[in-house]
């Protein structure tokens, strides 16, 4: 059984009263709802639990695009970890952030050339090439800044991780990637050691995300194993490292079945270690690339009911002041989280509600048949949990919304992450006609 909420989440017969030590009561008077709020204990346990688990020998390097803010990153760098960047504001952010360009991994299955150019300029330390076109876009770009770029190939080992079918890449014909089927992967790899101004240093692979069966990443390990085994007989080179992504899950619910990032650990450490001793070869440096699975349990959303309605022996409905703007998880992937009543606990029973959001949407609901206190109504809390990965990153103003502000929690104290929009920022790029 596993939870979702963070660990310094205060519970009072049932109400969420506190996160970090602060009161949410005070947060959301203090920095309006909806609030993004992250538990800085939850957060940096989580990045050393990742640590200890694989050990100094492997990288793990944090999958910004779950979480992508200056403060987050901040915290990352000082924990050592490396992080990923997708694009030229993830990379962007992670520079103001003050990370070491040499931990920064570039990857993107779209990359333009003036992204390439700007990772090539910071230093950053590896690109992760996704296609044939893209290899020859980084070594032109190589080319016109006179430099030599390490690369990585991302492979797409051919395992269909169980998971929803928008957040799976590692099956053949996914968009992502060299494919293992029919040979792609070998001709990407034939390229990579011959194109000047590329230095191939490794493979790459990641199969999915919210993947909770760890036999689904032993399978594409393995497949990556035999691939450096097939790399060193038909080049006689045995490339440095081997990088196999993120994607571990999280529990939305308490009854979702998560593996222990140390059984996650244990279980693909000794299947490279067996799989690359029954190929003889060399231990490449490991890395890996979680992200919700770092950031996901250690945030929470607070939101302010609004209306409620009933219908006549169907449904009892709240109302909250965001919605799909600041979490589309539901509306897009069905995905169903957990809710609680937040602030002052009152006595009196529960009744089952469902929580809508507050765009112009019949889909979009945060939750649905949650037991909630049966007066709740206008002006009352509800927290959300593990909202910390894809939600503030998949926010929009749909309805021209203001996006949530964010703050990080921890020790008594509170402090602001991202400042709330306001309407004259949703407005600010409009360009009136004269
Ligand atoms: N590495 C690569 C190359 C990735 O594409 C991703 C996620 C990760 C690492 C991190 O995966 P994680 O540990 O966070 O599962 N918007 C979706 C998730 C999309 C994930 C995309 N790639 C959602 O809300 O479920």
């Amino acid at each position: 059984m596993s939870q979702p909420w963070p660990r310094t989440a205060g519970f009072q017969d049932g109400w969420l009263t506190s996160v970090g030590g602060v009161d949410v009561v005070a947060l959301a008077a203090n920095y309006g709802t909806p609030l993004y709020v992250m538990d800085r204990a939850e957060l940096l346990a989580r990045m050393r639990q990742y640590r200890q688990a694989f050990g100094p020998d492997v990288s793990v390097i944090y999958a910004a695009k779950a979480l992508c803010v200056v403060g987050v990153l901040q915290l990352v760098a000082g924990e050592g970890l490396g992080v990923d960047v997708a694009s030229d504001g993830e990379l962007l952010t992670a520079e103001r952030a003050g990370f070491p360009m040499q931990r920064v991994v570039f990857h993107g299955n779209s990359k333009s050339r003036a992204e390439l150019r700007r990772a090539a300029q910071l230093g950053v330390g590896t690109i992760v090439a996704d296609s044939l076109d893209e290899l020859e876009r980084i070594a032109a770009v190589a080319a016109q800044e006179r430099r030599e770029l390490a690369v990585m190939l991302r492979i797409t080992p051919g395992v269909a991780a169980s998971t929803h079918t928008f957040i799976a890449t590692g099956h053949d014909d996914a968009k992502f990637g060299f494919s293992l089927w029919r040979g792609a992967a070998g001709q990407g790899i034939d390229r990579a050691m011959a194109l000047p101004g590329v230095r191939l240093t490794g493979l790459h692979c990641h199969i999915g995300s919210q993947v909770t069966a760890t036999d689904d990443f032993v399978m594409a390990a393995k497949a990556m194993c035999r691939l450096l085994g097939e790399v060193r007989d038909r080049h006689g080179v045995e490339l440095d490292e081997l990088n196999l992504g993120g994607g571990l899950g999280i529990a939305y619910g308490p009854d979702d079945r998560i593996p222990a990032v140390t059984d996650y650990a244990d279980r693909l450490l000794t299947t490279v270690r067996d799989e690359l001793a029954a190929q003889r070869l060399a231990t490449p440096r490991l890395s890996f690339e979680p992200g919700r699975s770092i950031v996901g349990p250690a945030g929470l959303t607070l939101y302010r009911v609004g209306t409620g309605k009933q219908v006549a022996g169907l449904r009892r409905w709240v109302s909250v002041d965001g919605g799909m703007s600041d979490n589309l998880r539901p509306a897009l992937y069905g995905a169903r989280y957990q809710v609680a009543p937040a602030g002052r606990p009152r006595r009196g029973g529960t009744a089952e509600f469902s929580v809508a959001g507050k765009h112009c949407e019949t889909g979009d609901v945060v939750a649905t048949d949650v037991n909630l206190p049966v007066d709740l109504g206008d002006g009352d809390l509800l927290a959300v949990a593990a909202t910390g990965a894809y939600g503030y990153a998949m926010s929009s103003n749909y309805n021209r919304l203001p996006r949530p502000a964010m703050v990080l929690a921890g020790d008594g104290k509170s402090r602001l992450l991202v400042r709330r929009e306001t309407l004259d920022d949703v407005l600010s790029h409009d360009v009136a006609l004269s």
